[in-house]
């Protein structure tokens, strides 16, 4: 689907974030700008989420435990190596501790687990291409599938 505008994507968002249980995986590729922090601010707010969710792109990972599941908002891009991720604890606590929501989650393969929503963002004219996938049928129902 074509997006035309940052709120009309964090509503999107906000349509996972009502539908996000605990041990859910969202994946979210595409490149600088393309609006993976746009959609991930509507997710935390979908799902209660109250305060400013910034972009974890230094901190790597922020975590936010006031929502209706906790939440947990990862960026990978200044991550240098995939050994990063098992020294940030992402390798064992994706898909186990709360939801989580991964920015360039393409960046070092697919290290993922087989469960997961993943979701393509691309800038087009008159907006930003959305793209789902659901691998599994518990993910499906966050794009209401
Ligand atoms: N659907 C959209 N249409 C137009 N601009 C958008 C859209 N979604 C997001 N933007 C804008 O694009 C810019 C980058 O968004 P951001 O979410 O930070 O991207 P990313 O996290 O992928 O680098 C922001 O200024 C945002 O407001
Ligand atoms: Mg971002």
């Amino acid at each position: 689907m074509i997006v035309a505008s940052a709120a009309a994507l964090q509503q999107v968002g906000e349509g996972i974030g009502a539908r996000l249980f605990p041990g859910a995986l969202v994946l979210l590729v595409g490149e600088l700008g393309a609006g993976k922090t746009t959609l991930a601010q509507g997710i935390a707010r979908g799902l209660g989420v109250t305060g400013a969710v910034r972009s974890p792109t230094y901190a790597l990972v922020l975590e936010y435990d006031d929502g209706r599941v906790p939440l947990r908002h990862a960026d990978l891009y200044r991550m240098e190596a995939a050994e990063e991720l098992v020294g940030a604890g992402l390798s064992e606590r994706v898909g186990v501790d709360g939801a989580w929501v991964v920015e360039w989650a393409d960046r070092f393969g697919d290290v993922w687990p087989a469960g997961r929503l993943e979701v393509r963002l691309a800038a087009v004219p008159g907006g930003r291409e959305v793209t789902f996938r659901a691998t599994d049928a518990a993910h499906g129902t966050l794009i209401g599938g």
